[in-house]
């Protein structure tokens, strides 16, 4: 089964990894399309499904070489299939059903929501199940129970944008670029956020969802009125944005703990990078008595460490994919279900995956 490849192209990273025979990560290589798609304002779906056609030869090569090895010593091959752009799954996805084919090697597609679930346990042999887990990125904010490998209930999401998306907005109205989670961070750090009192969306709502919209109204009824803010005034606005942000999902990170009886608490995706959601976080974890679990900052953002890791997982209880695995843009975290094959393709005569029983 060792050395694994992983590969990861849902949104704009290219990212490959190579996991060693402890199911360590023995490489890691992200190749960023920030500044292709900068310009635009955001990811533009062609556009990437065309960067990672070019970056994936190199990126892969990196990585195998970062780790030691080379395409013949591989033991099996793991790609993200879903959730994502179409375009840009199909890019890695076909890459690593054209390795496995070509080398008969073992496949598994992977939920990329997994992925970012359990890439704080990267490295470990076994994620300490059970644990409540917020799981915020660009594209997502889900409030998670993982009970074991494959066993998911998610109990709280996001009803507009995700979390990622509230930082990435609120920096384009600001003038700020893209993407703006980081830009934000930084500029607050100089910044009060005390200073306006912006939306907590759901906040005093019953249930475990989120609503970032009228926190993004409210940036842009403020930048209709006043201008765009500058100077200390900048920071002061970006601060008191990022503080609604952190207050709206520790709340009710916070209650879904108490309800569940949790103290194993996940923290994970590319909005834990966010520096106040760390603080924040870790007070409210020293007073309610959390064991706090966060990524290590390169494995926050999209990469392929954390594919390569439940892969490693799922590969080790037996499981492997049919070559003709589809991608699944659409694919949610829940109970394990066996992957679709491509309409019309090759069906293995077998299972085309172990699921087990939801316990
Ligand atoms: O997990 P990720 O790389 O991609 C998705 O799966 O969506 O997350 C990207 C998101 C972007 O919205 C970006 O602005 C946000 O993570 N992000 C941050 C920070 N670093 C990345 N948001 C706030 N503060 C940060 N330091
Ligand atoms: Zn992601």
């Amino acid at each position: 089964m060792f050395p694994l490849l992983a590969i990861e192209t849902s949104c704009d990273e290219t990212a490959a990894a190579v996991m060693g025979p402890e199911g360590q990560l023995l490489s890691s290589v992200v190749h960023s399309q920030i500044d292709d798609h900068a310009l635009f304002g955001g990811v533009v779906p062609e556009l990437a499904s065309r960067c990672h056609v070019e970056a994936i030869r190199g990126v892969v090569d990196r990585a195998l070489s970062d780790a030691g090895c080379s395409i013949e010593d591989l033991g099996c091959v793991a790609a993200t299939r879903g959730p994502g752009l179409v375009g840009s799954l199909l890019v890695g996805l076909s890459y690593a059903q054209g390795l496995a084919a070509a080398r008969d090697l073992p496949l598994l597609g992977i939920n990329h929501l997994e992925g970012h679930l359990l890439a704080p346990f990267v490295g470990s042999p076994e994620p300490p199940f059970p644990f409540l887990a917020l799981v915020v990125s660009g594209g997502h904010t889900e409030l998670v129970i993982a009970r074991g490998l494959g066993d998911y209930e998610v109990v709280g999401q996001t009803r507009d944008d995700a979390a990622g998306e509230a930082f990435d907005k609120g920096a384009r109205l600001l003038g700020l670029g893209y993407p703006g989670g980081v830009v934000i961070d930084r500029l607050s750090q100089q910044g009060d956020a005390a200073c306006y009192a912006l939306p907590r969306g759901m906040a005093k709502r019953p249930g475990f969802d989120f609503s970032f919209s009228g926190l993004k109204t409210a940036v842009w009824k403020h930048v209709q009125a006043n201008g765009v803010p500058q100077g200390s005034d900048q920071n002061d606005f970006c601060a008191s944005l990022q503080e609604a942000i952190v207050d709206a999902l520790l709340l009710k990170t916070r209650k879904a703990a108490r309800e569940w009886a949790m103290s194993d608490i996940v923290v994970t995706g590319g909005v834990a990078a966010n520096s106040r959601l760390r603080a924040r976080f870790q007070e409210v974890a020293d007073e309610e008595g959390w064991t706090l679990h966060r990524p290590v900052m390169s494995l926050c953002t999209d990469n392929a460490g954390m594919i390569g890791y439940v892969a490693a997982l799922r590969a080790s209880r037996g499981e492997r994919h049919s070559l003709s695995t589809a991608v699944c843009p659409g694919l949610a975290l829940g109970p394990d279900k066996p992957p679709t094959p491509l309409p019309g393709a090759l069906l293995e005569s077998g299972p085309s995956a172990e699921v087990p029983e939801r316990g």
